[in-house]
């Protein structure tokens, strides 16, 4: 029955359900991207460090081998494993050793080296020099790795010679790896990177397909429930209009001036379902009315009405039993309600009267109006206006009888004369929307 209606769901369901995964799959794949890049970087200096260890380690192991030998001074031995070395002109593949210092127990022996054919050797310089630069650790061998001039590079501090004994010194290295070696590292790390951006998006994108059957499927399960549900309305409608000797159209024609009073005040969905929901089953309780009290063509007597007005409260019973039809308990309660407290079942008054229900009296009473039955002619709209204006500030709401006066005209000339079928088509047309608007929120 509301197939054809729920075209514009699917395409919601559709257009929401990508525009989510997309979010989802960016965020996912720039977080991984950063983590396998910062990942990438720790793991390029690690290397680097390993790299300068390679070449500070030959260093160290060039100057405790001199002094083995050839019982010189630590200084010394440093000395002649440097000029062996080759500090000054070695540019290897690897990197560079542009900075040494040898310190020993005596302040006289203690050397220093800097590479000055290096271009950034000043800010070596001044990096080594700097308050601190070393003094943060604690035992040897330390090694950290610094940017010194935007450039990487790794300083150590290591022991020389053996620490029992009287010679043992330290080297303070600064090493600066290739920029072929960093730039090689880099890519690794970008191309890492994309590598991982690429699993995120084509994982994506093989799980679209699942997701998407997966959500149809739930939608079409819930499209299904809310047609059902609504099924149900119009049925109970229906059901009471017919034991009433009413008509469907009045339920038609009431819910539509309804909804279009309930669009121009700016309800929400939720006050619009239950405004809907209401207009079909506000005589839900004369089912409970005996035939004699309800079919009857005179006027009622005292007792009679009384037993008459307890439609109302069998009304409000009747919806209690359904979770989704309490939604209306508002005009099922109130419809009844009169703006000066005269009317039943609570003698509400004014703004106490749910503003669904002070919407509903004025729809229902000038739909009761201008319709033919068949002990009475219809009035015309002007007529009915007139009562409603008579009833405004007593039976009715003046804002909503003031609201109603604008477009009733228009109105009643759109929907007097349409035909039961029409008015249904336009009404679930025009009210869908606000029952669907649950198998939106599933996604
Ligand atoms: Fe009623």
């Amino acid at each position: 029955m509301f197939s054809s209606r729920n075209v514009p769901l699917v395409t919601y369901v559709r257009r929401t359900l990508v525009a989510r995964l997309a979010i989802m799959a960016t965020v996912i794949a720039v977080a991984m991207a950063v983590f396998a890049y910062v990942a990438e970087e720790r793991m390029l200096k690690e290397e680097i460090v390993t790299e300068a260890r390679a070449d500070i380690g030959e260093l160290v192991a060039r100057t405790r081998e001199i002094v083995a030998q050839t019982d010189v001074t630590p200084a010394a031995a440093f000395d002649r494993a440097l000029g062996e070395f080759g500090a000054t002109r070695r540019l290897t593949t690897r990197g560079k050793i542009v900075y040494a210092k040898f310190s020993g127990r005596d302040k006289a022996e203690e050397r220093e080296y800097l590479d000055t054919t290096f271009a950034e050797h000043q800010a070596v310089w001044e990096h080594v020099h700097a308050d601190g630069a070393s003094a943060s650790y604690t035992e040897l061998p330390w090694v950290e790795t610094k940017r010194i001039a935007k450039l990487l590079a790794v300083h150590a501090v290591l022991l020389l010679g053996d620490p029992a004994r009287d010679e043992a010194g330290t080297a303070e290295i600064v090493f600066i790896p290739a920029p072929a070696v960093v730039a090689s590292m880099k890519r690794k790390s970008v191309f890492t990177a994309g590598i991982v951006v690429l699993i995120t998006l084509a994982t994506t994108g093989l799980l679209y397909p699942v997701v998407l059957r997966l959500t149809n499927r739930l939608v079409a399960f819930s499209r299904n429930m809310q047609a059902a549900n609504f099924e149900t309305l119009s049925l109970l409608g229906c059901i009471v209009a017919k034991r009433d000797s009413d008509t469907d159209e009045h339920n038609y024609r009431v819910t539509m001036y309804a909804l279009r009073m309930g669009e121009a005040l700016d309800l929400r969905t939720p006050q619009m379902r239950a405004l809907t929901m209401g207009a079909f089953l506000h005589d839900v309780g004369k089912i409970a009315i005996r035939d004699d009290i309800l079919l009857k063509p005179g006027r009622l007597t005292p007792d009679e009405f009384e037993i008459m007005k307890t439609h109302v409260r069998h009304g409000l019973d009747v919806i209690a039993r359904s979770t989704w039809l309490r939604e209306a308990r508002d005009v099922v309660g109130g419809h009844h309600e009169k703006f000066d407290g005269a009317g039943y079942p609570d003698g509400l008054e004014g703004k106490e009267i749910p503003l669904t229900a002070r919407i509903f009296a004025v729809a229902d009473v000038f739909d009761a109006l201008t319709s033919r039955r068949p002990y009475k002619a219809p009035l015309s709209c002007g007529e009915a206006l007139d009562i409603l204006e008579q009833g405004r500030g007593t039976h009715f709401d003046p804002e909503v009888v003031d609201l109603f006066a604008g477009m009733a005209k228009t109105l009643h000339e759109h929907y007097a004369h349409k035909t039961g079928s029409d008015l249904k088509a336009e009404l679930i047309d025009m009210s869908w929307r606000y029952f669907q608007h649950d198998a939106q929120t599933l996604i």
